[in-house]
């Protein structure tokens, strides 16, 4: 239970690298794709876990650009399942104030997919009490490359001096320029890397590695994450 003191310090954004997905159907002699499932049912959980606890933005890594080279069978099983949820979920997300919102290059998936993720943003585009932000097809170095590419067009264009480029100018060009760092990033099922996941972001993010495997993800690790951030002591380079 997160206590009145620690309630001051609770995160702003969280970000989750929701892991072991596969282990945990394995586990239990299932496919993949039930975990990814069983999966889906974290997410819900972890939700409402960061609505009730004021947390304002939580961004999940549902999809890497590493994930393509998956078997055709679970990348279309998962491809099949953000729809499924993106789309059936958004009136109850609408109701509870949550905003869908999405990173990373959706330029390759399919129609279908494209067109539910843009509906479910158009539908929650006013609300305003969390802003869940979906990574799918992402990954910071082709986040960056791809903010690279487009500030170097500008300055080809002279619409923008070299000179002037500075930290701010290439944060603005992220496809994360209108949301704040992530003050904590966890990642579930034993992993300690950060696996190509807003890594320019997460430059002073406290990191939270727990062996917990996602589907087993519950509102009590969610509470124990955030315990453990409040007694973190964050300086950003400075001193006390
Ligand atoms: C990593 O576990 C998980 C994924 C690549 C997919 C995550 C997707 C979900 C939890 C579904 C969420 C849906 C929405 C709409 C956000 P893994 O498969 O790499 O697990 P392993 O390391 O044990 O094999």
């Amino acid at each position: 239970m997160v206590t009145t003191s620690e309630q001051k310090r609770i995160p702003q954004h969280v970000a989750i690298i929701m892991d072991g997905n596969g282990r945990w159907a394995e586990m239990r002699g299932k496919e993949r794709c039930e975990g990814h499932a069983a999966g889906v049912e974290a997410v819900r959980t972890t939700l409402g876990a960061a609505l009730r606890r004021g947390v304002k933005y939580l961004t999940l890594y549902a999809f890497s650009t590493e994930n393509w080279g998956r078997p055709a069978e679970e990348v279309d099983a998962l491809m099949e399942l953000f729809c499924r949820c993106v789309a059936g979920e958004t009136p109850e997300l609408r109701a509870q104030g949550v905003r869908i919102r999405m990173i990373g290059d959706r330029t390759r998936f399919s129609e279908g997919v494209q067109r539910a993720l843009a509906d479910a943003e158009r539908a929650t585009a006013d609300c305003d009490r969390l802003t869940l932000v979906l990574a799918l097809n992402y990954s910071s170095r082709d986040e960056i490359v791809r903010a690279v590419r487009a500030l170097a067009g500008r300055a080809a264009r002279g619409e923008l001096a070299p000179a002037s480029l500075d930290e701010r100018t290439l944060a603005a060009a992220l496809d994360t320029a209108a949301y704040p760092d992530p003050d904590l990033v966890i990642r579930t099922s034993g992993e300690c890397r950060l696996s190509n996941f807003l890594l320019w972001q997460s430059s002073y993010a406290e990191l939270l590695f727990t062996p917990v495997l996602w589907p087993d993800f519950s509102e009590e690790e969610f509470d124990r994450a955030l315990e453990e951030y409040a007694r973190r002591d964050r300086r950003f380079g400075l001193v006390r």
